[in-house]
Formats: structure tokens, sequence, C-alpha cells
């Protein structure tokens, strides 16, 4: 095993509805083709409570309001992911927020590809290693090898 030279870290990644619905096969496959294992995946519809959680450092911010119904209005896919790098691996592969902006420096990017808009942006990944945990704690549980079904988690609105 070369983990101990090229130790593997996590992130959590997010299929948002608008991805979802229109390019799951690709994404996903584009996930394992750049050397990222999927250590959990769950499709969910997060409640209002939830997204405004999984949200809440933007509480302030003039689009929460709307980035709350976006992420509510249909299933997101909750993904696991490990790979060494793996929280700044997959934020280059969504490229920046603003599909715009991603189409100028970044036009393979998952974002400059398939965003409409900055609020549709398609995907979410973690910023940091430590909202890495936060969030994949969120969403997962505690027990992240948990195979129980997730539903009666709460998970599921
Ligand atoms: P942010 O954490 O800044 O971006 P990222 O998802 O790239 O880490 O913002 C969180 C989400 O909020 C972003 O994915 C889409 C939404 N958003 C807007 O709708 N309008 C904005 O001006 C910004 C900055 C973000």
């Amino acid at each position: 095993e070369l983990d101990f030279f090229f130790p593997k870290q996590r992130t959590l990644a997010v299929i948002k509805p608008d991805a979802l619905e229109e390019h799951r096969e690709t994404i996903l496959e584009e996930i394992s083709g750049r050397g990222f294992t999927v250590a959990q995946l769950e499709e969910t519809v997060l409640s209002r409570e939830m997204a405004e959680e999984f949200y809440k450092e933007h509480r302030e911010k003039p689009f929460f309001i709307q980035l709350v119904d976006f992420m509510c209005r249909g299933p997101c896919m909750m993904l696991v992911l490990t790979k060494e790098n793996a929280v700044e691996e997959w934020r280059a592969m969504m490229g920046p927020s603003d599909p715009e902006k991603a189409k100028e420096k970044s036009p393979q990017s998952l974002r400059a590809r398939f965003a409409a808009d900055i609020l549709h942006n398609a995907v979410h990944g973690s910023s940091n290693e430590q909202h890495a945990e936060e969030k994949i704690r969120f969403i997962f549980g505690d027990i992240s090898t948990d195979a129980a079904p997730t539903a009666d988690r709460g998970a599921i609105s």
C-alpha cells in the first residue's frame, strides 16, 4: 500500500439538483476517472433545515434564501471522496463558483460545462479539511463506515 507515502484525504462532494438531473452519469464517471475513491454515496432530498445548516456560513448573504431553495428543489448526490490531496483536487475539478469565470480559467471544469449561473452551479466541494470533516459528519453521521440505511437518520426529508 502506498498510503504511507501518499496519505489519502477525504472531502465532501455534492452534485446539486440541476446537475444530478442532467449529468449524473458523466460526473460520476469523471470522478472515478480522476482517481477518486467513492467511500460513501447517498442520494438525498435535503429539508430546508438541513440546507440552512449545511450552508450556515452564508446565513447573512443576500443569496442565502435562493441558495437554500435551490438546494432543496430536488435530490442531491452526497459523496465522500478519498484521494491524496482530495480537497484541492475536487475543488480544481469543480472550477470557480461563477461559471463565466470557470469558462475563462478552467474550461474543462464541471462548472464551466454544467453550471447555468453562480447560483445554479452544479457541484459543491469542501474548501478545507476541517470543513470536509464537519460536513461529512453532518451528512453521514459519526460512524463513517455505517452501512445502515440512512432514511431513519433524518437525512431524507
Ligand atoms: P461559496 O462558498 O462562496 O462558493 P463555492 O461553492 O465555490 O465554495 O458559495 C456557496 C454557494 O453560494 C455557491 O456555490 C453558490 C452560491 N452563491 C451565489 O448564489 N451567489 C454568490 O454571489 C456567491 C458568492 C455564492
